[in-house]
């Protein structure tokens, strides 16, 4: 396995509020590992530190072999490798779809219009709303705004995918149209850390199940291994109350 993001020793607090202990995790190129674990655990914090939306107070996370820059272009260029989707879908709400997925590689990569616009039409057809081009992110359902959340995320070309809870916010009928193209993604071969709560994903798709609790990695471990014989009582706890729930 090919390292391509290495979290090394990695601490963050929030004031006196100690949200990472000595987070430890590496992750292989083209695989895909799903973090879960109750809500408060630090498992949107670790994404964000991913893509230093949030800064860490001791450690290291390189990415493809680069330490994370602290600030400046250094930074602004490893963000671009790192596409992020969100719960809340993001889009710039003034904007076309189009424009929401060209804007990007022409601003920060330096990509010609037309080879933006070439790209985002195959994004978008890739992902399904290829009819919703020059509508404005309203228009849309929640599940087709978060799709485009995606296409807008890979048309940066990044090297690894980070989704944090990326069908929280949506409703139930509209969950799968996202996992799908999620699915399709990990098959294709994308790195991707994924935040989620659901386990049918999770089974389908993760090379890896990380549990989080308390700002820890508790355990890691299949999606098999981890659903059929969690070891730590928290993660016991943690599956039997999805269950019935
Ligand atoms: N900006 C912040 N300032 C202070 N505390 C924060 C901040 N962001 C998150 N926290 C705290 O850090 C802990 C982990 O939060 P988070 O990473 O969002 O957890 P999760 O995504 O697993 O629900 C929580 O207790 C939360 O209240
Ligand atoms: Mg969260």
């Amino acid at each position: 396995m090919q390292p391509l993001v290495e979290i090394a020793e990695v601490e963050k607090h929030y004031g006196d509020f100690h949200a990472l202990k000595n987070i430890n995790l590496t992750i292989g190129k083209g695989e895909v590992v799903v973090v879960i674990g109750p809500s408060g655990s630090g498992k949107s914090t670790l994404c964000r530190t991913i893509n230093r939306l949030e800064t860490i107070t001791s450690g290291s996370i390189t990415i493809d072999g680069k330490e994370l820059p602290k600030e400046g272009k250094g930074l602004a260029a490893l963000r671009a490798d790192v596409g992020m989707v969100f719960q809340s879908f993001n889009l710039f709400a003034h904007k076309t779809i189009l424009e929401n997925v060209t804007l990007g590689p022409m601003k920060v990569r330096g990509v010609k219009k037309a080879d933006a616009v070439k790209e985002a039409h195959a994004l978008l057809e890739r992902v399904g709303v290829a009819q919703q081009e020059s509508k404005l992110p309203a228009q849309l359902s929640g599940g087709q705004q978060q799709r485009v959340a995606i296409a807008r995320a890979l048309a940066m070309k990044p090297k690894v995918m980070l989704f944090d809870e990326p069908t929280s916010a949506l409703d139930p009928e509209m969950i799968n149209e996202v996992l799908d193209v999620m699915v399709g993604l990990a098959k294709e071969g994308m790195t991707m850390v994924v935040v989620t709560h659901e386990m049918g994903f999770a089974r389908k798709a993760a090379d890896r199940v990380v549990f989080m609790a308390d700002g820890e990695i508790v355990e890691q471990a299949t999606p098999e291994e981890f659903f059929t014989n969690p070891k730590s009582g928290r993660a016991k706890d943690f599956l039997s109350k999805l269950i019935t729930h």
